[in-house]
């Protein structure tokens, strides 16, 4: 699945059996080990086919044309007719064949000898992309003129954590379709070893929006319908809109357009009472906060990074995947200095990638714990992205993400806003705590 993996190599010598493994046993993993391998190069020949990442380009020269390039010549060649395609026809897998491929595996791996969630985000991307170039296509499976671009991740939820030492397929399809836009729904589930049953419980769930624009004068595209076939699909696809129904809901009471709602404020008014006292008003000794909570504002760390043509997708803007993988190392930090601990990844909420990032941008990306809930050791870690300008001396706003972690070993300890502005970030996280639990319940319901 990743660019950087290297030629398969097989982990486990077949000579390698303990001695009391029979022939007979040793055969079936034999078997077992050249199938998947077999699945892992088919995947990939189907992935690159519908990739959203550049072919590697030889000279340095053609990448600068590209970006730079204007390409509205063909903007008035005839459109592509559209075609009706089903729900199958965008299926599509990859895999992770931890066991097989020690590289890979090691590209993966944490200090605390587990996968990369990071990694993970940017695989997700990339298969979201391949579903969706795939449904867009012709009816020879032939490339349309449309390049897509990652709208909205509503809900990356990992279900039960990943091992090193277990081979992953990562597998969808698309199970919505707008005029220009298309839902599409992925999990992540463990290949069955000889004596599982077939079909794992998933470890990831996950659900992408993508766009199509026309590549050439990067208009808003049609996409091609979805044909239903039976109810299961049609249920599919009633839960599809219920989403997107309670997502438009969402961000028409977002914070910025409309005042916290009655409960809301009462919610505010409280913590604000509870920690007016805890206030330095200049007199008298300085209040000290108790160990168990923590200022809002003391909890914030940046990064900056400067985007290279290497993390490109194929209309050559800075791939989603990457700045997700980048928000989410700075998120697990801010997570671990907050808790002196290990957090675990438990979920990403919804959000949405409004403008695209630029090759050659100076990312900052600002994290915050915005929310949390010491009584269930949870919390949330707000991520805003960034791009500076450095001629103009200003920044922009891309997006910001939402990383729900839980330490059940460590302190969590309950974060405070003091500022007005500080109240609306953890209005925001309350909110989005809220939503996302009903949207994995929904996601839920989808993968039954
Ligand atoms: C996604 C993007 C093209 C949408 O721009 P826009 O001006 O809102 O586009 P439009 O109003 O033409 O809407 C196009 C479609 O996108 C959908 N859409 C836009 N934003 C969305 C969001 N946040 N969530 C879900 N759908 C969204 C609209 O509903 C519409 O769907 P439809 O055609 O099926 O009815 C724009 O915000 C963008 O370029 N974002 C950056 C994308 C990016 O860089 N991603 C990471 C790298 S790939």
């Amino acid at each position: 699945m990743t660019k950087t993996s290297g030629p398969i190599k097989q982990a486990v010598p077949s000579d390698s059996a303990p001695d009391d493994t029979s022939a007979k046993d040793v055969k079936a993993e034999e078997e077992e080990h050249k199938r998947m391998l077999e699945r892992y190069a088919e995947s990939q020949k189907i992935i690159s086919k519908y990739s959203v990442m550049p072919t590697k380009c030889s000279d340095y020269m053609t990448i600068l044309h590209r970006i730079n390039s204007d390409n509205t010549s063909d903007a008035h060649r005839p459109k592509q007719p559209l075609v009706l395609k089903r729900i199958s026809d965008s299926y599509t897998e990859a895999y992770l064949p931890f066991k097989e491929d020690l590289e890979l595996r090691e590209a993966y791996i944490n200090s605390y000898g587990e996968i990369r969630i990071g990694k993970l985000l940017e695989d997700l991307d990339r298969l979201a992309g391949a579903i969706a170039y795939k449904h867009a296509s012709d009816a020879n499976g032939e490339l349309a003129p449309i390049v897509f671009v990652t709208a909205a991740v509503d809900r990356i939820d990992l279900k039960a954590a990943l091992s090193p030492n277990r081979n992953y397929r990562l597998a969808g399809t698309v199970t919505y379709v707008g005029y220009s836009s298309m839902e599409i729904c992925i999990r992540v589930q463990a290949v069955a070893e000889p004596g599982e049953a077939a079909e794992l419980e998933p470890n990831l769930v996950a659900r992408f929006t993508m766009v199509g624009r026309d590549k050439d004068t990067g208009k808003s595209s049609q996409v091609n319908p979805l044909l239903l076939e039976d109810d299961s699909q049609r249920r599919l696809v009633k839960i599809s809109e219920q989403i997107k129904e309670f997502k438009k809901t969402v961000t028409q009471a977002n914070l910025y357009k409309r005042p916290p709602s009655e409960e809301e404020r009462l919610v505010i008014h409280q913590l604000w009472l509870e920690t007016n006292k805890l206030l330095d008003d200049g007199y008298g000794p300085r209040p000290v906060l108790p160990d168990d909570m923590v200022w809002m504002g003391r909890t914030t760390m940046q990064s900056v990074t400067v985007c290279f043509p290497s993390e490109r997708n194929v209309h050559n803007k800075i791939f989603g995947g990457y700045l997700m993988r980048l928000a989410h190392e700075l998120s697990f930090a801010n997570g671990s200095v907050l808790t002196q601990s290990r957090p675990s990844y438990i979920s990403l909420d919804d959000f949405s990638f409004q403008k695209p990032v630029n090759i050659g941008s100076i990312l900052k990306l600002t994290s915050q714990v915005v929310y949390s809930e010491p009584e269930n050791k949870t919390f949330q870690v707000a991520v805003s992205a960034d791009v500076i300008d450095n001629i103009q001396n200003s920044t922009e706003r891309t997006n910001t993400f939402y990383f729900n972690f839980s330490c059940p070993n460590g302190r969590v300890p309950r974060v405070v806003p003091r500022t007005y502005k500080q109240m609306m970030k953890f209005l925001e996280g309350r909110r989005r705590a809220q939503t996302g639990k009903l949207i994995s319940k929904l996601q839920s319901e989808m993968q039954h």
